[in-house]
């Protein structure tokens, strides 16, 4: 084509089951020129600003569209701000966008011609999701910190449905009931709850009880989320995983900071190697659950079973195996009330975690390379934001990401795709993260018991 005749339209979309209104669009805003770029949103784009029940991931949806004739190029939107950029990159004379946006991108006049062209009637991805998907029939088991605030945030996902509770207390569940009539029904007996049609469960109790709790779960062919750690023992580890592998199953430890927009793209971004060879990765989580009004028999659960999985999270996605582990824990009343536990991983570099419910600290993360650090403020595993900063300050730079709720919907939006998708295992916590992230507990176990052996 000769450049003179070039006339460029850009437009930008999820394009989630790429359907007949989609389509229409793309004809209608190539037929304004004869060169078409289509932006098709990041999934960490699209969850942080709140479309959480995408089906697709990035990538199939980038090949479905750029498997259309009529489009000229694919490129992915990261960031609100990218647009503004892209008219000037790639020298746009028209934007064009479905009329459902009219008024919302007039801002963009500026930079070149806005279109806003008829939406196409009675379609669009939310209604095939619907159709075609269904809803995923979901349970809770037990009533532990986080089992309201798991059923406030699964109401913003549309692909679940959670009406089913299971906990030996009935007394407790009737009052549950009553503060959440959406849970219409209440089990005491485990087995005639795995009995039901609920396909996945959300697991929220005594740390103790995860391992038969999952096993049981797991056997009857449900999908299922675990508070971390999913077991206190290595061999139940490794026996609840290859269960989980061979009923084709999804085993998650429902760390949520895995799955938040933020999280991800930090460990997209360190891939870049702005920060240079990365040698440290510190990291802090310290709750004072008595002054929270916690009982006392959750503190007893002691302070690494409680809080490790986050730090240990974020040290081993960024370094990797772990070589050598030291634990530097404090007592108070039988249990560890703190840990400082600093690990070893390959090149020399170095992991410090730091847990606490006995004593309160700054609660943020600091990942240290040869050009530069990352700073992750307090409270870093709910992460919203993170800068680079570099030995000449002005070079410094962050990312900033919307963060709904309380963090809990990505990670519920997650596992509810992955079951749709058919997929058995999570790109952010394969089976060997899980292992890695949870080997920390087990081996401080296998610590505490040979220091008792050796005491007496
Ligand atoms: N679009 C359209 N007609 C439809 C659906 C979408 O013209 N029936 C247009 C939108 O206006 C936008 C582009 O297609 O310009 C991409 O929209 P997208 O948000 O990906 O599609 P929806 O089907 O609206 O998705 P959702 O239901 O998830 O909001």
């Amino acid at each position: 084509m000769n450049l003179k005749n070039k006339k460029i339209v850009i437009t930008y979309g999820t394009y989630d089951m790429l359907h007949e209104g989609h389509l229409n669009l793309l004809k209608r805003a190539k037929a304004l020129g004869n060169y078409l770029i289509v932006g098709v949103t990041d999934e960490n784009y699209d969850r942080s600003r709140g479309k959480l029940n995408v089906s697709q991931s990035t990538q199939e949806r980038v090949h479905a569209v750029e498997a259309l004739d009529f489009v000229d190029k694919v490129i992915i939107e990261k960031h609100k701000k990218q647009k503004a950029s892209d008219m000037v990159k790639y020298d746009v004379d028209i934007f064009a966008i479905g009329d459902d946006w009219v008024g919302a991108f007039d801002y963009l006049n500026e930079y070149t011609h806005v279109e806003y062209l008829p939406r196409t009637e009675g379609i669009s991805s939310t209604q095939l999701r619907q159709e075609q998907i269904g809803v995923i029939k979901m349970g809770i088991v037990g009533l532990g910190r986080d089992t309201q605030s798991f059923v406030d945030e699964a109401a913003f996902v549309s692909s679940i449905k959670l009406n089913r509770i299971y906990a030996d207390d009935f007394l407790a569940i009737k009052k549950f009931n009553k503060e959440n009539p959406q849970i219409e029904y209440g089990h005491d007996n485990y087995d005639d709850f795995l009995d039901t049609h609920v396909q996945a469960v959300y697991i929220d109790t005594a740390l103790k009880k995860h391992y038969m709790l999952i096993k049981k779960a797991l056997q009857a062919g449900k999908h299922v989320l675990c508070e971390n750690p999913i077991a206190l023992e290595k061999k139940e580890m490794k026996e609840l995983l290859s269960l989980a592998k061979n009923n084709k199953v999804l085993l998650l430890p429902a760390l949520k900071t895995a799955f938040l927009p933020a999280f991800k793209q930090l460990l997209k971004e360190l891939e870049k190697g702005e920060i240079g060879e990365i040698k440290e990765v510190r990291a802090t989580r310290t709750s004072l659950y008595r002054e929270k009004n916690y009982p006392e028999s959750f503190m007893a659960q002691g302070a690494t079973n409680i809080l490790a999985g986050y730090p240990t999270l974020l040290i081993h996605k960024v370094l990797g195996k772990r070589k050598n582990t030291t634990f530097f824990d404090q007592y108070d009343n039988g249990f560890d009330i703190s840990n400082l536990i600093v690990t070893q991983h390959q090149n020399n570099t170095v992991g410090v975690a730091r847990v606490a419910t006995g004593a309160k600290s700054e609660g943020d993360a600091v990942i240290s390379g040869t050009k530069g650090y990352v700073y992750i403020p307090a409270p870093w595993w709910l992460t919203k934001e993170f800068y680079f900063k570099f030995e000449d300050a002005h070079k410094s730079y962050k990312f900033k990401y919307e963060f709904e709720g309380c963090g809990l919907r990505y990670m519920i939006a997650e596992f509810a795709s992955l079951i749709h998708r058919g997929k058995r295992s999570s790109e952010v916590l394969r089976p060997t993260d899980i292992v890695a992230i949870s080997r920390i507990v087990l081996d401080y176990r296998d610590h505490k018991e040979n220091r008792d052996k050796k005491e007496h």
